[in-house]
């Protein structure tokens, strides 16, 4: 049984598909074993605990220092002992020390096809915006493995989604999840879970 805490900020659908999939048999041997957001206002906690997940919020307005924040969220993580984190649309730096005890053992969806908007200043509806802006035809969607750069790790899977002449970032932002990182991201999981990956 793989045993995965997700990370996350905001509306949490990609958590609502990791749920969805483990529920459905899309994804097996795994469970979720926890759920920290650093925003107490990310719905994905409510849907965590609709779930009957234990949900945390680890917010950095809770700590005088980055540094207090970075070790709040490390001993979180550390206590659901997963054996793999999953960032789903947790928009934190990760401190170099939850990098380095979970090396390897960290995923990320990303919503483009990296090495294409990427980096920083590009997440959630910034992609689709210079996306657009750019011109490209094809984007899409990437899981790839958290090492100590920004959306540098290995690609472990990707899929691409066709850009529409009369797209706007949050139709294409729509596009890409329902088409791309709500199917990539439960099939990284269950293949990482069954030794495929
Ligand atoms: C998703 O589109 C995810 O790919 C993106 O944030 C969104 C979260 O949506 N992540 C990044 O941009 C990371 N650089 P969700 O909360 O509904 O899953």
């Amino acid at each position: 049984m793989l045993n995965i805490c997700v990370c996350v900020s905001g509306g949490g659908t990609n958590l609502k598909a990791i749920m969805d999939s483990i529920a459905d048999g899309t994804i097996t041997n795994t469970k979720i074993v926890g759920v920290v957001s650093n925003n107490k206002n990310a719905f994905a906690l409510e849907r965590a605990k609709e779930n009957h997940i234990p949900a945390v919020c680890v917010s950095p307005k809770d700590y005088a220092s980055r540094e207090e924040f970075y070790n709040a969220l490390l001993n979180t993580v550390k206590g659901f002992q997963p054996d793999l984190v999953v960032l789903a649309g947790f928009l934190v730096n990760l401190p170099a020390q939850m990098i380095e005890e979970f090396k390897n053992r960290i995923i990320n969806i990303h919503p483009s096809l990296i090495p294409s908007f990427c980096g920083v200043g590009y997440y959630g509806l910034k992609v689709h915006e210079a996306v657009l802006e750019r011109g490209v035809k094809v984007t899409g969607a990437t899981v790839h493995v958290v090492d100590g750069g920004i959306d540098t790790g290995k690609i472990l899977l990707q899929k691409a989604v066709d850009v529409r002449e009369d797209d706007t970032p949050k139709t294409l932002q729509q596009r890409v999840m329902e088409q791309a990182e709500w199917k990539i991201l439960p099939e990284a999981i269950h293949k990482i879970a069954n030794g495929q990956l």
